[in-house]
């Protein structure tokens, strides 16, 4: 894979650059812009946005490995990210994360065969009250919460995921 901007990309590059006081205050933005370009943020693409951004790779990696909305693997067409954090842990969510693990096949961190589904345990995602819950994360862009599981709703919501995916073509880094 090339690692390049598009031309559009580059664009939104160039944009949000100049928002910034420094390129460094821009590595977060940019990090997003890579990731919905490239599907993945590889170590190739962690080269590529230091050397746009003319910082050092250090801290490239540093921020692409500490929050875990940048995927540091190729991710299927949906991916759940499971909320663990102290709510979602209290009400169950390490039995769903078991749970979903059973049903798809893989472990955490894993992708389906076919492409479908990637499994992540990720932190607090702002819907505490409703714990426990994952986001689905759409390889068309769009995010999905789903909230107040137990195995008989995570077993409705694959479902539902199972019917939508037929209709989104697998992401071009999983062919
Ligand atoms: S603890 Fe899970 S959403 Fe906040």
């Amino acid at each position: 894979m090339a690692v390049e901007f598009s031309e559009e990309a580059e664009a939104t590059f160039q944009d949000l650059i100049s928002r910034y006081p420094n390129n460094l205050a821009a590595m977060l933005p940019v990090l997003h812009l890579a990731q919905s370009e490239f599907g993945w943020i590889s170590v190739e693409v962690m080269d590529y946005v230091a050397n746009r951004l003319d910082v050092h790779p250090t801290k490239v990696l540093n921020a692409a490995t500490f929050y875990t909305m940048y995927n540091k693997q190729p991710i299927g067409k949906c991916h759940i990210q499971v909320c663990t954090t102290l709510s979602c842990a209290l009400m169950g969510g390490y039995e769903i994360i078991d749970y979903l693990e059973d049903t798809l096949g893989i472990r955490v961190g894993e992708t389906t065969p076919d492409g479908r589904f990637t499994l992540s345990e990720v932190e607090c995602l702002a819907s505490c009250g409703t714990a426990p819950m994952f986001q689905a994360s759409f390889c068309d862009g769009e995010i999905e919460y789903f909230e107040n599981l137990d195995a008989e709703r995570v077993d409705e919501v694959l479902k539902e995921l199972n019917e939508k995916l037929e209709a989104l073509p697998l992401p071009k880094d999983m062919h």
